[in-house]
């Protein structure tokens, strides 16, 4: 449990402080640990004992079997395409199997930077895989490297129908976006908000698709194109000591986005970036959030959008506590578009430290990119929201409590509790806006909240369809 005290910043600093010099030293131990490893051997050698394995993998004693991508031809001079020794490791690594409790360790060095193209890591394997990274992987650069057209542009790292994988370790994953944010058509390059054409399409940086125990812990991943971490189709996912960072204003570059997945957890991790902290899209339940620093910069952690061309979304039993979200648009967000249906239930955001956030808390079911949105009747239905103890500062140009719902489907059932938001800057805060939401307050909420509605009745309330099953 992460307490706050009256000066936090200091303590979290003084946290990651150590923790980095910690982290460096570790690194620094790892170094010499694999230079005496590996390198007296740079190049892969056949084994002769067993001639119909080459490059054979090495036994280690503990039951890891270690498939280092050098003795399987990557350079790892930042230039040459490696991409056939990864697969080609893969591949022997996923089909080690378990007859003798081992386990496979693909192993992508400290001290080299991989250059790989896009690729899928296909499962299901064998045994259970290690990915271990401790080394730097980067894409080809930029958008004129990659080929045009197709989908060949959406991901770079996938990993597909995997059961039983950790990706880990104390390297980085690079995806080298800048040349793909400074597009022409990107958001931040179009002052005037008009469609530029040509195509926009930027790569999620590490994708895992349709996979299950999975954890994903300890490395950095910076400079996604667009998405730095995506999970769809998953469930039992485990990501842990992540840090993610892409400069403010790069584009669509989320940190962590889930959609048709369940069993999240996410822990301890530092995202700072230029789009949402976390997104959560349609089809996810049971995500569990605790101890991410979001910012500085970013959007905040945001379920939704949900609800995009009159589609039907759900999500339900999401858990955010004991994080800190500085310097963003937004602290804790659900937003919807007019015209979707089913339901965001059972959402709970608790001990959430606000610095300098524009929408500290915020629903948004008015959400829309372009100029005007056309009001729907039908809506995703936002009920059972618990918003506790979330403390802090706002940027006083929103106001510190924004529960914009639709106007035929109201937001029923909100929690407030123990609130305490200020302006950061001046005396004079703004009051909370509510536009057809329902909810209790407890009376001591700093600013007080008056503007939630306290009798739906209960025909309202039983006339709303298309809301999703119960949990
Ligand atoms: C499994 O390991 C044991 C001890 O480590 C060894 O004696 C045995 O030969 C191994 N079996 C196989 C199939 O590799
Ligand atoms: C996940 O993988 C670990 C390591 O192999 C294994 O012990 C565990 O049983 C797996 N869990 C599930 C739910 O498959
Ligand atoms: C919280 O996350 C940070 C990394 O951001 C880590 O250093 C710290 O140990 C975590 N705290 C807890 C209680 O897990
Ligand atoms: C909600 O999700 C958590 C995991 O995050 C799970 O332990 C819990 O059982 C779920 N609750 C319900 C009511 O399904
Ligand atoms: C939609 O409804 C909201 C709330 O009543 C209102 O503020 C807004 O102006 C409407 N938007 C349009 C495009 O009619
Ligand atoms: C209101 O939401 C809370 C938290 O999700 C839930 O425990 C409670 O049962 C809900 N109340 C009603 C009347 O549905
Ligand atoms: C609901 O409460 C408002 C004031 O909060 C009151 O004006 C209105 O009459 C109430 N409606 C019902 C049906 O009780």
């Amino acid at each position: 449990m992460l307490k706050l005290s009256h000066d936090p910043f200091l303590c979290i600093t003084t946290l990651i402080l150590i923790t980095f010099f910690l982290f460096s030293h570790e690194t620094e131990a790892r170094l010499h640990h694999h230079k005496d490893r590996d390198n007296p051997n740079p190049k892969p050698e056949p084994n002769l004992d067993d001639p119909s394995q080459s490059p054979s993998p090495t036994q280690e004693p503990d039951h890891e079997v270690v498939y280092n991508v050098r003795n399987y031809g990557a350079v790892g001079d930042g230039v040459t395409d490696d991409t056939d020794s990864f697969k080609t490791a893969w591949d022997s690594a996923c089909a080690n199997d378990n007859n003798n409790n081992t386990f496979s360790v693909l192993l992508v060095p400290y001290g080299f930077t991989f250059m790989i193209h896009s690729t899928i890591f296909t499962g299901p394997c064998r045994s259970y895989q290690y990915f271990q990274v401790d080394g730097t992987i980067v894409p080809r650069d930029g958008p004129e490297s990659w080929p045009s057209g197709s989908n060949k542009r959406q991901y770079w790292l996938v990993f597909y129908r995997i059961n039983g994988m950790a990706l880990k370790g104390s390297g980085v994953i690079d995806g080298r976006g800048k040349n793909w944010w400074d597009l022409p058509c990107k958001p931040h390059q179009n002052v005037n908000k008009t469609p530029v054409s040509g195509s926009c399409e930027s790569p999620t940086a590490l994708r895992f698709f349709g996979s299950s125990n999975v954890t994903v812990e300890g490395l950095s991943i910076k400079n996604s194109p667009q998405v730095h971490l995506k999970l769809d189709g998953c469930r039992l996912v485990h990501i842990n000591s992540l840090r993610i960072t892409s400069p403010p204003l790069s584009p669509n570059t989320d940190g962590i986005h889930i959609e048709n997945s369940n069993s999240v957890e996410i822990y301890s991790s530092v995202i700072s970036n230029g789009d949402d902290c976390v997104s959560i899209g349609s089809g996810s339940y049971d995500i569990d959030m605790r101890n991410l620093t979001c910012g500085p910069g970013g959007h905040g952690i945001s379920i939704g959008s949900l609800g995009n061309q009159n589609s039907r979304a759900c999500v339900s039993n999401v858990t955010v506590r004991d994080s800190i979200i500085k310097f963003s648009d937004n602290g804790v967000r659900i937003k919807t578009w007019q015209g979707g249906s089913g339901s965001v239930s059972g959402v709970t955001f608790d001990n959430i430290h606000v610095d300098t956030v524009r929408n500290p808390i915020i629903i948004d079911q008015y959400y829309c990119t372009t100029t005007k949105c056309a009001n729907k009747t039908s809506a995703v239905f936002v009920y059972d929201i618990v918003y506790q103890s979330i403390k802090g500062t706002y940027d006083i140009r929103s106001p510190p409590m924004h529960f914009g719902c639709s106007n035929s489907v109201p937001c029923t059932n909100i929690t407030i509790s123990d609130i305490e938001l200020l302006p950061s800057k001046g005396e004079i805060g703004m009051d909370p806006f509510c536009w057809n939401a329902y909810g209790i307050v407890d009376e001591f909420s700093v600013p007080s909240i008056s503007c939630l509605k306290s009798n739906l009745s209960t025909s309202m309330l039983s006339s709303l369809s298309g809301k999703c099953g119960s949990l």
